[in-house]
């Protein structure tokens, strides 16, 4: 049996960075806290609770105490978040990814400028709810074609379109025609993550050439679901899969072909103990 292994699979740069600052800290000194969960994955998340590196509850705000360690993940946060976070106290690390903080400049300059700042991408992901907090007036995210349709901006404004790094290259694409022929003037910016779309590219590309699919990935995480998509409309049989112990062997008798991929948030132990299990 052959396995082909996607060379894009697993952590990207910014969460690679972010994993790196969280650790190198945390010799420094314990405990450290991240802003939310630092990646979407459980088996990350507990291997770092191990060695110093809790998570914040972002809801409850429970940094306002003051005086922690605090490391901003990838995603980014709110520019009050951020000042919030500082007033009270805290030790602030950036680890948002510096692809990230770029959308953040874009909008925090184009908004100031008193356009209408459009963000495509999903209303409740982190990395949006932080992107809006760039923003210098009202913002509006917008996540499908249907909702581009309806989209009306302000009388006479001139208008920012940026995307969550995750978002499908050709669904912003349509998106922003859709705008674009409503007549309004349009600075569209294409924010989505190289790493993305290389992963994309490469997991349809072995999609279409293997008999079994296998995507790996943390259950919230929404790069591995879009992943996962994609290689399911090319290969009828895609799993999807947190770890090698949701492998089950028994589906893959009698294939040749078998295409590994995984989520931006997976680390490199559970894409080998994957591939080891298929191998044997
Ligand atoms: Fe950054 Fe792209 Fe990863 S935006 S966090 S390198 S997916």
């Amino acid at each position: 049996m052959e396995i082909i292994l996607a060379k894009s699979a697993g952590f990207c740069f910014g969460v690679r960075r972010a994993v790196d600052m969280a650790r190198a800290l945390a010799k420094e000194r314990t405990p450290v806290y991240t802003y939310g969960p630092i990646i979407h994955n459980e088996n990350v998340v507990a291997d770092l609770e191990e060695k110093g590196i809790f998570s914040l509850d972002t809801v409850r705000a429970s940094y306002a105490g003051g005086d922690k360690d605090i490391i901003i993940r990838s995603h980014g946060v709110a520019k009050s978040v951020l000042e919030d976070m500082k007033q009270a106290g805290n030790r602030i690390t950036d680890a948002t990814c510096p692809f990230v903080k770029k959308i953040h400049k874009i909008v925090s300059e184009h908004s100031a400028k008193g356009e209408q700042i459009v963000i495509f991408g999903s209303k409740s992901h982190p990395e949006v709810e932080g992107i809006m907090g760039w923003s210098d007036g009202p913002c509006i995210v917008i996540s499908d074609e249907n909702e581009a349709d309806d989209f009306t901006a302000d009388n006479g404004k001139e208008l920012c379109i940026v995307a969550q790094t995750t978002f499908l290259y050709k669904k912003f694409q349509v998106m922003v025609e859709i705008i674009q022929k409503k007549g309004y003037n349009v600075y569209a910016f294409n924010t989505i993550c190289n790493a993305t779309e290389e992963r994309q590219r490469e997991a349809a590309q072995i999609a279409s050439q293997v008999d079994v699919m296998l995507v790996i990935g943390g259950r919230n995480s929404s790069n591995s679901a879009k992943l996962y998509q994609i290689c399911k409309k090319l290969c009828p049989r895609t799993f999807f899969l947190q770890t090698a112990d949701d492998l089950d062997l028994s589906d893959f008798l009698s294939i040749d072909k078998i295409g590994i991929t995984a989520g931006a948030s997976t680390p490199n132990y559970i894409i080998k103990e994957v591939q080891t299990k298929c191998q044997k």
